[in-house]
């Protein structure tokens, strides 16, 4: 054998030796992803399990590992056997958002749900009310974004982590009872509500009728200021006509001898 045939032999071989090692090599790996299951991923991957195990929620319940990731690189290329979020959802607003994984940061903890940037939109594919709240009576919370108050999905926040109290004994229970968070200048209360919260602004006021000696001294201010701030009511409502017609015609207005309702004289 002259020397350029032993090469040609030798090179041969050892092509023949690598492709038959190739094939060999893929075919037997073909035959572990076809019988590679979800049992299996734990072996190598035990930190996604755990994480699937502990917070998968439906993506534990109502998918497998292998719904998921079909095959397994290198026969799969990597990028590939990563599942689109719409192959699974479609068909709903909340599916047409952008960035799935800007809330969903976790595929395997879907409901680990982390808000970033400023979001109102999004939120609006669920929560429609509150921004219709927000749109129809313009205050300045209707240029916040939604997450400027709830930072974390389903936290309500407190007011007083933004804001000062009316006075010192105001809890935060208060805040909501007067103030509805999503049409804050729309103030109402209920029958609760002690002077001493009105007085804080009305102090004059508040001063007046605690000095005074009749019987509208006893009362509140939401008892005769009822339901909504800023209402005036008029004597009448409470006392019908309690004079005769003849002196109502000389004197028509009740303050000309009572003086004031927070300073009545009798
Ligand atoms: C014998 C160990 C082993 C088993 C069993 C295994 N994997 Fe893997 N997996 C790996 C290795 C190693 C890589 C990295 C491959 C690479 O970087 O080329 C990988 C990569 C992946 C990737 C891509 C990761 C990336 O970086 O993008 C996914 C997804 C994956 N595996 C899912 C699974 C699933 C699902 C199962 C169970 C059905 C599973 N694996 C079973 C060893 C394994
Ligand atoms: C609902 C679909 C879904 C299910 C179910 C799922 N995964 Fe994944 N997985 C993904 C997506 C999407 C990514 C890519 C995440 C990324 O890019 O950050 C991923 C990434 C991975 C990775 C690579 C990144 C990493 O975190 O290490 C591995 C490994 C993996 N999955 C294994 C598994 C295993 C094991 C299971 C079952 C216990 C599983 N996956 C279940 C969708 C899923
Ligand atoms: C292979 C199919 C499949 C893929 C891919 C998939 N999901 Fe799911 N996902 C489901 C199923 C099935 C459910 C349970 C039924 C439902 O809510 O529609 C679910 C439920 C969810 C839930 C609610 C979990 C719960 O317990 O309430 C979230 C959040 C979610 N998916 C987000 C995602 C995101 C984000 C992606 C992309 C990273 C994704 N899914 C990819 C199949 C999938
Ligand atoms: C702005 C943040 C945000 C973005 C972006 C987002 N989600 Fe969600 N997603 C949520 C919140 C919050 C929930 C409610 C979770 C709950 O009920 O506890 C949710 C719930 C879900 C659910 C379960 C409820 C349902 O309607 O079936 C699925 C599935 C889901 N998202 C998939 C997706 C997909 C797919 C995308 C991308 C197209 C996406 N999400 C983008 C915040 C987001
Ligand atoms: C995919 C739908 C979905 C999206 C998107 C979504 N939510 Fe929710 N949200 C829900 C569900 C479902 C609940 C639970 C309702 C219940 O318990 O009655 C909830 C509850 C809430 C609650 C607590 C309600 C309560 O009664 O305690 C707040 C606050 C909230 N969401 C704010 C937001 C904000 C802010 C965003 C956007 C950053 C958002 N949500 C995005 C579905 C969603
Ligand atoms: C100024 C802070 C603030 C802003 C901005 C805000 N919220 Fe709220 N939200 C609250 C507070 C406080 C509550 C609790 C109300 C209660 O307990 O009566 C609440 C309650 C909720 C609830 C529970 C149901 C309800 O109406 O009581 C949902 C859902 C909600 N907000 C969604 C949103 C969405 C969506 C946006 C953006 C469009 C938004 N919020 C903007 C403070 C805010
Ligand atoms: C994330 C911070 C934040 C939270 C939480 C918050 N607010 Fe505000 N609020 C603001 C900002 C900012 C303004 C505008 C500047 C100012 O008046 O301080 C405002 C303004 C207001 C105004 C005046 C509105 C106007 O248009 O003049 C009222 C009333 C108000 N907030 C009540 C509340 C009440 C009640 C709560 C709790 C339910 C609350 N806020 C929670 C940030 C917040
Ligand atoms: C008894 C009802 C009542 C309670 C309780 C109440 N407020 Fe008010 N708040 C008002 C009224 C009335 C105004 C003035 C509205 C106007 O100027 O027309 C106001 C105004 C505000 C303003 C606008 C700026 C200002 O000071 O004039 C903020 C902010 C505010 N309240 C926050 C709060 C917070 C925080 C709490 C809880 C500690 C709270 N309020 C409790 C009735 C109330
Ligand atoms: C945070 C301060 C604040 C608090 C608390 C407050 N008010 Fe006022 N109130 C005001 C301001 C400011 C005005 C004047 C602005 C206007 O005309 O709306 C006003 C106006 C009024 C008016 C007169 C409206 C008119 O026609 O002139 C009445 C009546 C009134 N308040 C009653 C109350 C009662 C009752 C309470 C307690 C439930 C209360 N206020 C709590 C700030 C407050
Ligand atoms: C007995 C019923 C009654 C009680 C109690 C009462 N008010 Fe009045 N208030 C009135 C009447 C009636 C008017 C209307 C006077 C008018 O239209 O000339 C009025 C007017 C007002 C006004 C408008 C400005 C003014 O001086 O005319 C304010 C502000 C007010 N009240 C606040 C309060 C506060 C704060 C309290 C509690 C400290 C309170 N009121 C308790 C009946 C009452
Ligand atoms: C929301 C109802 C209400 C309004 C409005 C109201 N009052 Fe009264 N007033 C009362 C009550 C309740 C009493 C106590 C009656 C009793 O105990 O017999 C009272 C008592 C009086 C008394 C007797 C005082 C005493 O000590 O014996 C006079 C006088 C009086 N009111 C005048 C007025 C005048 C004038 C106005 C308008 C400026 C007015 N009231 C507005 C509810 C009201
Ligand atoms: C000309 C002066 C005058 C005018 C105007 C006037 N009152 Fe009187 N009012 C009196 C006198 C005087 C009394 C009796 C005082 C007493 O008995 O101690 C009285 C008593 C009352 C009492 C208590 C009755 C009781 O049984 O104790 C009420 C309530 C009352 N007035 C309401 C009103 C109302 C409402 C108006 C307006 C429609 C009004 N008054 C107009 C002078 C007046």
């Amino acid at each position: 054998m002259n020397l350029p045939k032993k090469r040609f032999l030798i090179v041969g071989l050892v092509f023949s030796l690598l492709i038959f090692l190739g094939y060999g090599n893929a075919w037997t790996q073909e035959q572990q992803v076809a019988q590679l299951t979800s049992q299996d991923c734990i072996k190598c991957h035990p930190k996604v399990v755990h994480q699937v195990e502990e917070k998968g929620a439906r993506h534990k319940t109502e998918v497998s590992c292998v719904d998921c990731h079909e095959g397994h690189p290198p026969m799969v290329a990597k990028e590939e056997i990563i599942p689109k979020c719409d192959v699974c959802h479609s068909g709903e607003p909340h599916f047409e958002l952008k960035n799935c994984a800007g809330c969903h940061s976790n595929p395997h903890t879907p409901l680990d749900i982390k808000f970033k940037g400023k979001i109102k939109k999004a939120c609006l594919t669920c929560h429609k009310e509150e921004q219709q709240q927000l749109k129809t009576y313009p205050s300045a919370h209707t240029k916040l974004a939604c997450n400027d108050c709830h930072t974390v999905h389903k936290e309500i926040p407190p007011c007083l982590r933004c804001h000062e109290s009316h006075t010192a004994e105001m809890k935060n229970k208060d805040c909501l009872s007067c103030h509805p968070p999503h049409k804050p200048l729309v103030i109402t209360y209920g029958t609760e509500v002690p002077n001493s919260y009105c007085g804080a602004c009305h102090y004059d006021i508040g001063d007046i009728l605690d000095k005074n000696k009749t019987k509208h001294h006893d009362l509140t201010c939401v008892y005769c200021h009822r339901n909504k701030h800023g209402i005036r009511p008029t004597c009448e409502t409470c006392h019908g006509a309690p004079h005769p017609k003849e002196m109502v015609a000389k004197f028509p207005q009740c303050i000309m001898c009572h003086t004031d309702a927070h300073d009545l004289t009798k």
